[in-house]
């Protein structure tokens, strides 16, 4: 018997709305996960924001217990979207290591790995509902350091996790099976619930790479996302100083 995590209403069209419910995944769920994300991949618009998990991975690092997580939301019977999450304690692929988690915080990093929501259910704000309980569930289990990496090109996507207060950190090209593909790498501690404040705020074009990974190296923070437009892979990212870090030689 499944343990339903939360249950609603999905607006499907304008005079369409269809129940969910939103469960724990495990590994009898395999095919569904990997028939979904194929669904996913074979139509992106743009290749570049989306690298799929391999089946191998997706049972090895993330279904198996005490490896992952993965929550799913079902709407007619059918997996309509999932989030999975893996734990990769003080393995090289540690992404904590990259900005400087202290070596004994490392087993408290949970990387957040994939989600999709299949297209006809988008614009109901699954990820963002899938990402509160996975926060809560990371929470319990004691892990603090959520970490993951998003396409500079991905709005929906960067959206969903910037507004779950996860911080742009760094900016790069990332090997493995990105095959070189841009990715920002985004963290939040759960541990910190003061509100972060930022000075000598600056906006920067999305695309506009070069400029985002200098302000980096100088000790900004991607803080949050406007769109001016309804473009989707054309938007504004606002960086600044975390306030405690302010120093007057920032743009020497
Ligand atoms: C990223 C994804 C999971 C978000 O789906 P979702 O939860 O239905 O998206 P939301 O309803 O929360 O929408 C978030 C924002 O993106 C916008 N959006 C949603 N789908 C969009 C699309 N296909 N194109 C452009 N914008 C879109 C929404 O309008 C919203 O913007 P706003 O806050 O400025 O109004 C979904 O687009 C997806 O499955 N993408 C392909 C796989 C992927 O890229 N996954 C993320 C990387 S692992």
């Amino acid at each position: 018997m499944r343990e339903i995590i939360e249950r609603g209403t999905l607006r499907r069209t304008i005079i369409l709305d269809e129940e969910y419910e939103m469960v724990i995944l495990d590994k009898t769920n395999i095919d569904e996960i990997v028939d979904l994300q194929d669904k996913i991949v074979k139509n992106l618009n743009n290749p570049e924001v989306f690298v799929m998990d391999s089946r191998e991975f997706i049972l090895n690092s993330v279904l198996e217990k005490g490896k992952g997580l993965a929550i799913g939301v079902y709407a007619d019977n059918k997996l309509i979207a999932f989030r999975t999450v893996s734990f990769p304690g003080k393995s090289e692929i540690n992404m904590g290591r990259e900005i400087d988690i202290p070596l004994e915080e490392l087993d408290h990093v949970a990387h957040l790995e994939s989600t999709v929501v299949d297209f006809g259910y988008r614009g109901n704000r699954l990820q963002a509902k899938m990402m509160k309980h996975t926060f809560k569930i990371l929470s319990e289990l004691g892990y603090y350091h959520i970490l993951c990496t998003v396409s500079p090109f991905n709005y929906p996507s960067l959206k969903n996790v910037m507004d779950a207060d996860l911080i742009i950190k760094a900016l790069n090209k990332r090997g493995g099976p990105y095959e070189g593909k841009w990715r920002f790498l985004l963290a939040r501690d759960l541990r910190n619930t003061d509100t972060r404040e930022y000075t000598c705020n600056v906006e920067i074009e999305n695309n506009n790479l070069e400029k985002q990974q200098e302000l980096l190296k100088k000790g900004f923070e991607g803080f949050s996302l406007c769109r001016n437009r309804y473009v989707s892979d054309e938007f504004i990212i606002h960086y600044g100083i975390p306030y405690k870090d302010h120093v007057t030689n920032i743009f020497e």
